[in-house]
C-alpha cells in the first residue's frame, strides 16, 4: 500500500515570516503522525528560508514515524545529515532564487561525486534517495549511481490536464515499472493534492507520496474558522 510523507516546510515559512517561535513545525509533525503521516519531511536548504537546524535535530528526537531530510548535495549538508542521522535523505537540485524545487537532479553530469556522496551516507547507515524527473536516463544512473530509492517528480503532471496529464501519468507509470525492476524503491511527490493525488497513488509498486502545499493549505482551510471563533471569544468574554 501507497504510504504518505507529509512535508511540512510551509509550517516553517509561517514562523520565519515573522522570525518567531510559532507555528512551531516539531508541534505540526506530532499531529501530522496524528493524522496518520507515515514519515516527515524537511528540506534544510542552504538559505535556510524555513526550515532551521534546531528543527530537524528536535524532529529525530521527537516523531515516531520516519524522518526524510530533504538537501542538496554539498558538504555542509553531508556533515549534518552524518551528525542527524535521518532514516532517510532524498537528495534535491537547489538554487537560491527559486520558490520551491523546479526540476529533477541531473545525474548525469554529477556520476562520479554523487556515487561517493551516496556511499558516505550509506556508511552512516541512511538510505538515500534521488529526486528526480520521470526519464529512463534518470533511472538507470539512480541505479549506476547507489541510490537505494528514488522519488519521481510529479510537478509536470500536477500542472498539465487533459491528454497531456495523461501522458506524463503514462510516464511516471513507465518510470516506476523500469525502477522496480531494477530494485529501486519508488517514491513521487511534488504539486500533488486532493484532486490529482489518487492515480498517482494506486500506480503498483509506488512506496510513498510525499505532499505538503496542498496539504498545509487544507489546513488552513479547515482550522481557521475556529481559530477566529476562540480569538472573538476572548474579545468578547469580559
Ligand atoms: N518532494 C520534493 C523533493 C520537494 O522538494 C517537495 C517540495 O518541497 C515536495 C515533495 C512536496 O511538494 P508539495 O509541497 O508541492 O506537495
Amino acid at each position: 500500500m501507497t504510504t504518505l510523507g507529509v512535508n511540512i516546510d510551509h509550517i516553517a515559512n509561517v514562523r520565519q515570516a515573522r522570525k518567531t517561535i510559532e507555528p512551531d513545525p516539531v508541534q505540526f509533525a506530532f499531529l501530522a503522525e496524528l493524522g496518520g503521516a507515515d514519515s516527515i519531511t524537511v528540506h534544510l536548504r542552504e538559505d535556510r528560508r524555513h526550515i532551521q537546524d534546531r528543527d530537524v535535530f528536535l524532529l529525530k528526537e521527537t516523531i515516531k514515524t520516519k524522518l526524510n531530510l530533504e538537501m542538496a548535495a554539498t558538504e555542509e549538508m553531508l556533515e549534518i545529515a552524518k551528525k542527524l542521522l535521518p532514516d532517510y535523505v532524498t537528495l534535491v537540485p537547489e538554487k537560491r532564487e527559486e520558490v520551491t524545487t523546479e526540476g529533477g537532479l541531473d545525474l548525469k553530469s554529477n556520476v562520479n561525486y554523487l556515487k561517493n556522496f551516496v556511499e558516505n551516507l550509506k556508511g552512516s547507515n541512511i538510505e538515500v534517495s534521488a529526486f528526480i524527473d520521470p526519464l529512463v536516463e534518470q533511472i538507470n544512473y539512480s541505479k549506476e549511481i547507489g541510490f537505494n530509492s528514488i522519488e519521481l517528480h510529479t510537478g509536470k503532471y500536477a500542472e498539465l490536464t487533459g491528454q497531456d496529464q495523461d501522458e506524463e501519468l503514462q510516464s511516471i507509470i513507465e518510470s516506476t515499472h523500469l525502477a522496480n525492476d531494477l530494485g529501486l524503491v519508488i517514491n513521487a511527490g511534488h504539486g500533488l493534492n486532493y484532486n490529482n493525488v489518487k492515480k498517482i497513488a494506486a500506480i503498483n509498486n509506488m512506496n510513498e507520496l510525499n505532499i505538503g502545499h496542498s496539504i498545509v493549505a487544507r489546513a488552513l482551510a479547515v482550522g481557521l474558522e475556529k481559530s477566529v471563533r476562540e480569538m472573538k471569544s476572548l474579545i468578547t468574554s469580559n
